[in-house]
């Protein structure tokens, strides 16, 4: 198949990119540095027109509901109607479980993208996953406070992202679902321990105290509001397994 890839180059898309084309499908990559902005729509028409499917796996850096939504909604507007205006049959779009649950600026940008895909013309898939097993060195390099490191409150049910990217490859294969089941890590983790396990393995030896976020996100990190139903598919690598693979410094 040819397969092009929005947000290609990152840490979701250059994983599904590497297993397509380990699959022997045609892959494009499309991302600015690639000369392609989705959000202006610069070099999009060009780029999407007569590929297969379409991987939607852009993402931005944001905590704003506002600028979540309006980066979600334009961009996967305007990827709908490249595909449909280029032939294309299936948009498959990476969701997050307990976007609908959780009051999140982020996730509510994730939210108006699900509604613009189940909106528009062509054909869908979405798939929700649950955090990636990276999540617990993002929050390490940005929970810095002075000396200390915080670890966050938080229970989660990590995924390799090899194994979101090869169910996100299998369901393009298989062509338009809907919603498709939600995909998760093998077995629920704290985030504390994820966090710290991550802090040794990179040679952090300072203190790390463990701190519940305020509000009601907060207390949505700590009640379950993101672990996956008992319906969901399992990934197998635990985080202890993709820790341990990881290259020390
Ligand atoms: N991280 C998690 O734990 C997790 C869990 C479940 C689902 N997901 C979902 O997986 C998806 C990918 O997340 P990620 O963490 O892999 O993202 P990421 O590493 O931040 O990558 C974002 C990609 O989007 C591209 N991009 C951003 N703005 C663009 C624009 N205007 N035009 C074209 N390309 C643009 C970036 O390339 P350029 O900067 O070169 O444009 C990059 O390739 C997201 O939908 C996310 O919600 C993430």
């Amino acid at each position: 198949m040819d397969i092009a890839i929005a947000g290609g180059t990152g840490v979701l898309g250059s994983a599904v990119a590497t297993v397509a084309e380990g699959r022997g499908h045609r892959v494009r990559v499309l991302s600015r540095s690639k000369g392609v902005d989705v959000e202006t729509g610069e070099g999009l028409a060009d780029a999407v027109g007569g590929a297969d499917a379409l991987v939607d796996a852009l993402s931005v850096q944001t905590t704003s509901a506002k600028r979540a939504e309006a980066f979600f909604a334009t961009t996967t507007r305007a990827l709908q109607e490249a595909a449909r205006a280029g032939g294309v049959a299936h948009h498959v779009v990476p969701s997050i479980v307990g976007v609908d649950r959780v009051p999140y600026g982020y996730y509510a940008g994730k939210l108006a993208q699900e509604r613009a895909v189940e909106a528009g013309e062509v054909p869908w898939t979405i798939l929700r996953a649950t955090q990636f097993h990276e999540f617990a060195s993002q929050l390490f390099e940005r929970a810095a406070v002075g000396p200390l490191r915080l670890a966050v409150k938080m229970r989660t049910q990590p995924v390799a992202v090899r194994e979101v990217a090869e169910r996100l490859v299998d369901l393009v294969e298989a062509g338009p679902a809907g919603r498709a089941p939600d995909f998760a890590g093998p077995r629920e983790e704290s985030m504390v321990e994820m966090m710290r396990a991550w802090a040794a393995r990179s040679g952090y030896d300072g203190r790390m105290p463990a701190i519940a976020l305020p509000g009601a996100f907060g207390r949505a990190m700590r009640d379950g509001s993101v672990l996956p139903g008992l319906d969901a598919d399992h990934g197998t690598v635990t985080f202890e397994e993709w820790l341990q693979a990881q290259p020390t410094r």
